[in-house]
């Protein structure tokens, strides 16, 4: 008698155990980084081909990619992905989640080439880009510029240039 109940005491423990385990975590689908998915696919597209060609970047066939104008204008990207067929670029099909990914990717790349500050140090945003700034090293740099009894602060000159053609259109970001 002991016995059966030795063995029904560790039958319950077992669906105890069972019944206690923690759900499944989240698949991985669900956490996927948009940056790194533009990545793959402006990877698996090739678009590096020539975007990052020396040749072709130096005959002025394409436009540094990275260029700030580029970071601050997701519509011109997704419209030139769009409606590809009316540039110079071939064609190259992208489904709808594609042209978002890719276009995220794309508009993150100035920011990721020149951004020093970490977020530890960061106490202003590029109003051009995004970029973390730590204004001490901006002010160093001659990295500012006042406007409308504001002080910007930017990550590098580029920005600065940008930002100063037309102030209104970025003050707020
Ligand atoms: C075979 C060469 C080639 C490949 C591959 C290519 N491009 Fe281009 N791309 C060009 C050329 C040339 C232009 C300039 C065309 C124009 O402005 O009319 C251009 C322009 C662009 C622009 C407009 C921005 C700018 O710099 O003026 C974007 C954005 C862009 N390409 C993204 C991509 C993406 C994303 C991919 C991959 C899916 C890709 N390209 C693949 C040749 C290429
Ligand atoms: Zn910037």
């Amino acid at each position: 008698m002991t016995i059966y109940k030795g063995i029904l005491l560790l039958v319950c423990c077992v669906f105890l155990v069972i019944a206690c385990e923690k759900p499944a975590e989240e698949t991985p689908a669900q956490k996927v980084d948009p940056i790194e998915k533009g990545l793959e696919i402006y990877t698996a597209k090739k678009c590096a081909f020539c975007h990052e060609d020396q040749e072709m970047l130096a005959s002025g066939k394409v436009k540094d990619i990275a260029r700030p104008v580029i970071a601050t204008d997701t519509m011109f990207v997704q419209t030139h992905l769009k409606f590809v067929e009316a540039s110079q670029m071939p064609t190259i099909k992208l489904t709808g989640e594609e042209l978002h990914f890719v276009s995220l990717y794309i508009t993150s790349l100035h920011r990721m080439k020149y951004q020093t500050a970490t977020e530890e140090v960061a106490d202003a945003v590029c109003p051009v880009c995004a970029a973390l700034v730590q204004k001490s090293e901006a002010l160093e740099e001659g990295l500012s510029f006042s406007f409308g009894g504001n002080t910007y602060y930017f990550e590098c000159a580029e920005c600065m240039y940008v930002f100063q053609q037309a102030p209104v259109a970025f003050k707020n970001k």
